[in-house]
């Protein structure tokens, strides 16, 4: 029998920040972001049974050896919890909605798409319909990829960790968090400041976090950030939740100058736009705030403001390589394509 599905899944960006893990990928704090709308990965899986694991994939139409490796690698993890997989000859194409090498992480919306289409397929050889246990599942095996990915299983807002906040919160799978309308349609401009491949890896990141002076102190201010946060997303407070949003950014480039060995991802035009946000912010009172993952874009976050995107347009965007910016938006999570 021969099985196949067509699965997009969106990036997210977030606000608390996840660095800092332990045990098989279980985060050393909660984190909480939203979803984009536009930066998608797109993966068509097909199958066949098969005695052992097999796996042929291309990225944009295009042989990928290095996706390949990372896929076969999750693939046979996944196997402990879903035996069935170490059973089938996968076929696998993805693209992204994004330019590659864009600057743009692909690993939250590649790594979810990877698990909703593979769940999909397992659901589909036992009869099974789709339903709320499914996105449990995927968010599940997500997370086994990639910590990020468990939150884009779902759209809008989405925490991912243990907190005594939020019940049913778990280090195993997101869950989605309710939040005011103000945030509704958030905005998400991306200032592209670098398209080179990252410095380090988000692992390695992780795992300097194991002996980071300020470690303990970190996680202590991720659990009062996100306190914060929940509060600030129940009463519609702005304000607030963009002054968690840079607090954010802001320690988490902090952790990596106080590693050892220490890196920084920031470039110069990564700090020119966050002074120019913070005094663009001082003069005109209007809500644009900044926040950074691990890397050296900016992704700038406001409420939809006609005048903030073109103060963005117009002033901002000299500090981008080849003007590069991307304006996303809150999205409403994955979707089943065929
Ligand atoms: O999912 P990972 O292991 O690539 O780590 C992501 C880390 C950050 O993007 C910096 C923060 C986050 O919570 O998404």
């Amino acid at each position: 029998m021969s099985f196949q599905t067509r699965w997009s899944s969106p990036s997210n960006i977030a606000i608390i920040k996840y660095w800092g893990k332990f045990g098989r990928q279980f985060p050393c704090n909660p984190s909480i972001s939203f979803t984009l709308n536009k930066s998608k990965s797109i993966f068509e899986v097909s199958v066949l049974e098969s005695n052992s694991l097999a796996v042929n994939y291309t990225f944009e139409n295009e042989n990928n050896d290095k996706f390949k490796a990372r896929i076969e690698k999750i693939l046979k993890a996944w196997c402990d919890f879903e035996p069935e997989i170490a059973t089938l000859s996968f076929n696998i194409s993805s693209s992204n909605t994004f330019p590659h090498s864009s600057g743009i992480a692909s690993s939250a919306s590649s790594m979810s798409a990877l698990a909703l289409a593979t769940l999909d397929i397992l659901y589909q050889k036992k009869n099974l319909d789709i339903d709320r246990e499914f996105y449990k599942k995927a968010s599940f095996l997500a997370r086994l990829a990639s910590g990020s990915a468990s939150r884009s299983v779902y759209g809008e807002f989405n925490l991912w960790g243990e907190t005594e906040l939020m019940n049913n919160s778990s280090n195993e799978e997101a869950i989605p968090i309710s939040f005011h309308e103000n945030f509704k349609h958030i905005q998400d401009s991306i200032l592209i400041v670098s398209s080179d491949e990252k410095e380090i890896s988000s692992s390695l990141g992780h795992e300097l976090m194991n002996s980071n002076y300020f470690a303990q102190t970190r996680f202590d201010q991720a659990r009062e950030n996100t306190r914060d946060l929940l509060n600030a997303l129940e009463t519609g407070d702005f304000d607030h939740f963009g002054t968690i949003a840079e607090a954010e950014a802001r320690s988490l480039h902090a952790l990596m100058l106080t590693s050892e060995p220490w890196f920084f991802l920031l470039k110069e035009n990564s700090l020119n736009i966050m002074a120019k946000v913070r005094e663009y912010r001082q003069k005109t009172q209007r809500p644009l705030y900044f926040t950074i993952d691990a890397g050296p874009n900016i992704h700038l976050i406001y409420p939809p403001d006609n005048e903030i995107k073109s103060f963005i347009d117009s002033e901002l965007i000299q500090y981008t390589e080849n003007n590069k910016i991307i304006h996303d938006e809150i999205g409403l999570g994955p979707e089943k394509l065929s």
